[in-house]
C-alpha cells in the first residue's frame, strides 16, 4: 500500500527539538527529537515493554526514557536501562530509521536501513539555495496522499479553485502535455500572450499579458516540483520576469491522511520582506482552498464506498502517468 524503500518528509527541522515529538509515517509510529549534539534521532514510536508510545516519555542526555515504566532507549535504539535489574536482553531494541537534515526539512528512510542512500532524496535544493528566498509551511490534510498529489499534478483547478489568486480563465482551457524521463513525471502547460492572474498583477505590478509556464515534476512517491514563470510575452529567459518553485512533500500519515510540507522560493525581490509575507499569505490562502476541496473530496470518495464509477478526463494524463508509476513501484517492492 505504501513504498517504505523511499525517503518521506518527516518534520520540518525547526519542529524536533528536546521535547519527543510524535508523527505517523505511511501508518509507521515514529518518535523525533534531538540529542544533545543537537542530532535528529528518529526511533519507532512503541516501547518493547508494554507498547506504550515511546513520544509520551522525555529525552534526557542522548536517551528517550519512556514515560510508563522507564524502559531507556539510545539514539540508536538499543535498551540501555531496565529500572529494577541489571541484565538487558540483547533484543531489547526499538528500530532506529535513518534520517538526514535538508534543506530545513528531516528526511526519514522508512525502508531497509541498508538502502538508505541520501542521494535519493528530491531535489528541493531551491529551499535554501543563494540568490533565493523562500517560504515553507506544513499542513495536516484529512485526504489520502495520492489526492493531493493529483490536485498539484492537474493545475486545471486553478481556474475554479483559485480564482482569488492564481486562477483565471487561460489555465483550465490551455493543453498540457506529459512525458515520463529517468523515473520523473513530467507535465507542461505553456500559455502563450495570456493574462496573468490576480496574484501575478499583485507581485509584479503589472497587469499585461504574459507567458505562463507551468512545468510539474512528479518524483514518486509523492514529491512534486513545480516551476512557475510569467515572462514578459516572447521572452527566452526563464530569469525575465516572475519565477518560483513551488516545492511539495506529500508524506502519507494514513490511508485518509496527510502531512502536507511546502516551499516557495523565487528568485526576485528576495529583500523584499513584505512580498515574503504577503507571498506566505497567498500561498496559505491558495492551499486553504484546496484543503477544504480535498477534505471534501475525500468525505465524498468514502462516502460512495466505490459505488460511481469516475471518468478520466484529458487534463488528468499526469496524474494517471503518476499514479501508474507509483503502483509499478509498490508492486515492484512486494514482489522483492
Ligand atoms: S511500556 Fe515502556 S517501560 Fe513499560
Ligand atoms: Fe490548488
Amino acid at each position: 500500500m505504501y513504498l517504505r524503500n523511499a525517503w518521506y518528509v518527516a518534520a520540518m527541522a525547526h519542529e524536533v527539538g528536546r521535547t519527543p515529538l510524535a508523527r505517523l509515517i505511511a501508518e509507521t509510529p515514529i518518535v523525533l527529537y534531538r540529542t544533545e549534539a543537537g542530532g535528529a534521532v528518529a526511533l519507532h514510536d512503541l516501547c518493547i515493554h508494554r507498547k506504550a508510545p515511546l513520544s509520551l516519555g522525555r529525552v534526557a542526555g542522548d536517551a528517550i526514557v519512556c514515560g510508563y515504566h522507564g524502559f531507556t532507549y539510545d539514539g540508536t535504539g538499543a535498551c540501555i536501562r531496565i529500572p529494577g535489574q541489571d541484565h538487558i536482553p540483547a533484543r531489547a531494541r526499538v528500530r532506529a530509521y535513518p534520517v538526514v537534515e535538508r534543506w530545513g526539512w528531516l528526511w526519514l528512510w522508512l525502508g531497509d536501513p541498508a538502502a538508505a542512500d541520501a542521494a535519493l532524496i528530491p531535489g528541493f535544493d531551491w529551499l535554501d539555495l543563494p540568490g533565493w528566498v523562500a517560504n515553507t509551511g506544513h499542513l495536516h490534510l484529512a485526504t489520502h496522499y495520492q489526492l493531493a498529489v493529483d490536485n498539484l499534478l492537474d493545475l486545471s483547478h486553478e481556474t475554479f479553485l483559485h480564482a482569488r489568486t492564481i486562477g483565471n480563465a487561460a489555465v483550465a482551457e490551455a493543453p498540457i502535455t506529459t512525458h515520463e524521463a529517468d523515473g520523473i513525471v513530467h507535465v507542461r502547460r505553456i500559455m502563450k500572450d495570456v493574462p496573468p492572474p490576480p496574484l501575478f498583477v499583485k507581485t509584479t505590478g503589472s497587469s499585461a499579458n504574459i507567458d505562463r509556464y507551468q512545468l510539474i515534476e512528479y518524483l514518486a512517491p509523492c514529491y512534486v516540483r513545480l516551476e512557475v514563470r510569467g515572462l514578459p510575452v516572447g521572452s527566452n529567459d526563464p530569469n525575465s520576469g516572475l519565477r518560483w518553485w513551488v516545492l511539495n512533500a506529500l508524506a502519507p500519515e494514513t490511508a485518509r491522511t496527510t502531512n502536507y510540507y511546502w516551499g516557495l522560493s523565487r528568485n526576485f525581490a528576495i529583500e523584499d520582506t513584505a512580498m515574503t509575507a504577503a507571498l506566505q499569505k497567498a500561498v496559505e490562502l491558495t492551499f486553504s482552498e484546496d484543503v477544504a476541496m480535498l477534505e471534501a473530496q475525500q468525505a465524498a470518495i468514502e462516502r460512495d464506498a466505490g459505488r460511481t464509477r469516475q471518468i478520466d478526463a484529458r487534463l488528468d494524463g499526469g496524474t494517471v502517468l503518476a499514479r501508474k508509476r507509483l503502483a509499478a513501484l509498490i508492486a515492484a517492492e512486494a514482489r522483492a
